[in-house]
């Protein structure tokens, strides 16, 4: 790749929108994940269940991520119940990362929560560069979730 290539590829990242993955998506969506033993029934199960929504960034060379979302009704702390996304997984092609691609995704997972009264936004990761990721965002660690091992 010529200096003026790799310049232009940094400064312009590709144009992409987002949009809802149907069964059409699978093999794209099969290719983005690590693990190509398990990646068709992972992207299959997801695709099938209710109440988990797939968002793709797509642009004219293809799919280029993914987030994978689980809409649930839970209990508010102080009472009553809400409505809760949850980003399960979002994963940008290893070629494409760090051009904006993830941040514009989770925009898109935000507002699309928002356009469906949901209350919050969670995603549940270690330490390490995810967390940085949706840090960067503007998520914070909020301490009132218990959880037990099943
Ligand atoms: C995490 C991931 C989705 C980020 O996608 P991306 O398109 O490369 O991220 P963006 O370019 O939109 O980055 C947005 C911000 O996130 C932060 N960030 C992104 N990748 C980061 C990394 N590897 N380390 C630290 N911070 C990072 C930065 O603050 C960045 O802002 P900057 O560009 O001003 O530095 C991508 O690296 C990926 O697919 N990783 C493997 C799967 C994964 O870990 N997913 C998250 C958990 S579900």
């Amino acid at each position: 790749m010529s200096i003026i290539e790799a310049e232009h590829r940094t400064a312009l990242p590709p144009s992409i929108r987002v949009r809802l993955a149907g069964p059409r998506d699978c093999e794209a969506l099969v290719a983005l994940l690590d693990e190509p033993a398990h990646a068709r029934e992972q992207v299959l199960t997801w695709l099938e269940t209710p109440g988990t929504t797939l968002l793709v960034a797509q642009s004219e060379i293809g799919v280029l991520g993914v987030a994978v979302l689980l809409t649930r009704i839970m209990p508010k702390p102080g009472g009553g119940m809400h409505k809760v996304v949850e980003v399960d997984n979002l994963v940008v092609h290893p070629d494409q990362r760090g051009q904006r691609i993830g941040r514009r995704l989770l925009a898109a997972v935000v507002e699309w929560a928002r356009q469906r009264r949901a209350a919050q936004v969670e995603a549940v990761v270690g330490e390490g560069d995810a967390r940085r990721f949706y840090e960067s965002f503007g998520f914070a660690a909020a301490a009132d979730r218990l959880v037990l091992a099943a």
